[in-house]
């Protein structure tokens, strides 16, 4: 038995085929229950015990040999039919275009991050209004310009309903829910009644940030500011404070930082200034705590707004603030980010 065993293996080993049918008549000829292989197992059984454990081993080794040379045949052939009928199975896959984030969604993201690694969590607060959480319970006095019709997408049939203008509404919605400490950012959208030109637009972002504890000064938010534009821009980046007026802060500022783009020495993005604006920020009034029923005796705070628009369009240099609601591709895939 072990002379025809070894007399198979010379003849598996030598097989052809010039066609997948030829090598599916092969495997019946050698594989199936009546051929040449399978009858050698059947043949096995009347081999005498002393023996069996050798000739067992060759004829296994016989039945993978024969197996995987049946298959290579057919595997050779299958791919050739294939090119011929037009498929080519070797060919890449199709890759799906992958999407990637909004450049304002990235920017937010790492602003979040930033004030995340200094104990800031994230709150929101909704897009339409009242006249009461965007101007009255931050202290505008009634006939501030701010609240001009001008300035404010009113809902027409309510006066008192409206498009918040900017999110320190939020400041006023989440001290009505929690008493201090509180840390937090709010980024959002925000509506002014504004010309549409590269600079300005009617809809845009904004994150505010608020801070309010027991012995809260300005030398935090300037601490505070200062890590986010280094973090935010490079750690070259320098900033500047210049008194401003909010009615809800006092002291109220406008924050620069150094230009991103000639670094200070003066170009047209700062216009030869060498600084450019990104925030406003103070110390929260204490009269908008007291009508916020946080006791302004024991604590104190303070508050930051800036424009995500602004802020991504100073660190990828981009030029024209439309560009971000108009949703061209060619715009939207430059923007690869890990956040
Ligand atoms: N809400 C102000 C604006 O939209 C920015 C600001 C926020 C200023 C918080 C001071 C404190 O211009």
């Amino acid at each position: 038995m072990l002379d025809r065993i070894n007399q198979l293996v010379e003849e598996i080993k030598a097989l052809q085929a010039s066609s997948a049918e030829e090598a599916e008549q092969l495997r019946i000829k050698y594989l199936s229950k009546k051929g040449l292989v399978s009858q050698l197992f059947d043949e096995f059984k009347t081999i005498a015990n002393d023996q069996k454990r050798e000739v067992g081993q060759v004829l296994n080794q016989l039945k993978v040999l024969t197996q995987d040379t049946i298959t290579a045949l057919k595997e050779t052939h299958e791919g050739s039919q294939a090119a011929t009928s037009g498929l080519d199975l070797s060919a890449p896959g199709v890759t799906l275009p992958l999407g990637s984030r909004h450049p304002l969604s990235i920017v937010k993201n790492e602003i979040a991050d930033i004030f995340a690694r200094l104990g800031f969590n994230i709150a929101e607060g909704p897009e339409i209004e009242d006249d009461y959480h965007v101007f009255t319970a931050l202290n505008f006095p009634p006939e501030h310009p701010a609240r001009d019709m001008q300035d404010t997408f009113f809902i027409a049939t309510n006066p008192d309903i409206l498009l918040r203008t900017h999110t320190s509404s939020v400041q006023v919605r989440v001290m009505e829910k929690q008493q201090p400490p509180l840390r937090a950012i709010f980024p959002g959208r925000v509506f002014r009644n504004e010309a549409i030109s590269a600079r300005a637009h009617c809809i845009f972002h904004q994150v505010e940030g608020l801070y309010i504890d027991k012995n809260v000064s300005f030398a935090d938010l300037k601490q505070t500011l200062l890590y986010f534009a280094k973090e935010m821009f490079g750690a070259d980046t320098k900033i500047r404070l210049r008194p401003s007026y909010f009615p809800f802060t006092e002291p109220s500022a406008e924050m620069d930082i150094s230009c991103t783009l000639c670094g200070g020495k003066g170009c047209n993005v700062c216009k030869y200034s060498g600084w450019v604006e990104i925030l406003g920020c103070g110390m929260v009034d204490p009269a908008v705590l007291d009508s916020n029923n946080i006791d302004s005796k024991t604590y104190t705070g303070f508050a930051f707004g800036m424009g995500i628009e602004r802020i991504t369009m100073l660190k990828y240099q981009i030029k024209d603030i439309r560009l971000f609601f108009e949703n061209d591709v060619r715009f939207l895939n430059q923007f690869k980010s890990a956040y």
